[in-house]
């Protein structure tokens, strides 16, 4: 069995059937000692949000923490600074006050809460009905004030804006060439709308769970490939059935 590197997102992913996430932890936790398999978790969650899953949560402690939806890395829980490398590439072309002022012309946007702002991540929530008419909007006018962003829609309500050059796909290929392993030796695990860059930067083997949002199957549905699980299972029982069906796990 070769070492691999092992990517999830949390919440409705690797959190929500207790039973299966203590079989999985098992398993990725074994594999880690005999094989020095790596275990990532990633997630739209901030550091403080994510500190307090822990509190409720059996977790194996991460090898990396990609946090903020992709726009920070940390190696360490316990650590208040996230990479520097990563920030820096995120600065240019980003101007989050300029991004602050431009939501501000949309009664449909309600801030979350001020944990979930961050220095590369701007978030609101958004109803399913009216996203269809706010985001466009929202995004030609970010780019005519010359702002690279992009925007990322979640489970029906979460809406995004983060710089153009991060995301959970980005950051994982930035730990991919940091640690030298090949995306046909990654697995990335996700359910919902800020997971589709997860599966579409590179080719990484990709594990889409049974209880995936509509925004993560209408995607796949038109990104088939071989190398892209749809599992039967939800959540950590999901994400089982597709490391045996790639042979990360015997
Ligand atoms: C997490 C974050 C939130 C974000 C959502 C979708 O719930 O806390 O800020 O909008 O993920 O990415
Ligand atoms: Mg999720």
């Amino acid at each position: 069995m070769a070492k691999f590197l092992f990517v999830t997102d949390l919440d409705n992913t690797l959190v929500g059937d207790d039973r299966s996430l203590a079989e999985l932890n098992q398993q990725l936790s074994q594999h880690r000692q005999e094989h020095g398999t790596k275990i990532v978790y990633a997630t739209g969650r901030s550091l403080i949000l994510y500190r307090e899953l822990l509190t409720q949560k059996e977790l194996l402690v991460p090898d990396a923490l990609i946090a903020a939806v992709g726009t920070e890395i940390y190696y360490n829980a316990s650590e208040s600074d996230p990479d520097p490398a990563w920030e820096k590439q995120l600065s240019s072309g980003w101007n989050r006050d300029l991004v602050v002022a431009t939501g501000t012309n949309f009664v449909d946007l309600l801030p979350q809460p001020a944990s979930e702002q961050r220095p590369f991540k701007v978030s609101y929530f958004l109803t399913e009905q009216a996203a269809e008419e706010v985001i466009p909007h929202l995004e030609s006018l970010l780019k005519e004030q010359g702002i690279y962003a992009q925007l990322i829609y979640s489970g029906g309500k979460d809406l995004d804006i983060l710089p153009s050059q991060s995301n959970k796909g980005l950051a994982v290929e930035f730990l991919r060439q940091h640690w030298e392993i090949d995306a046909t030796q990654t697995v990335v695990c996700g359910d919902s709308g800020n997971d589709i860059a997860l599966f579409s930067v590179g080719e990484p083997r990709g594990i889409i769970v049974g209880n995936a949002q509509p925004e993560l199957l209408q995607w796949l549905s038109a990104n088939q490939a071989d190398y892209r699980y749809l599992a039967k299972a939800a959540c950590a029982g999901g994400i089982l059935e597709g490391l045996y069906h790639f042979g990360f796990l015997l």
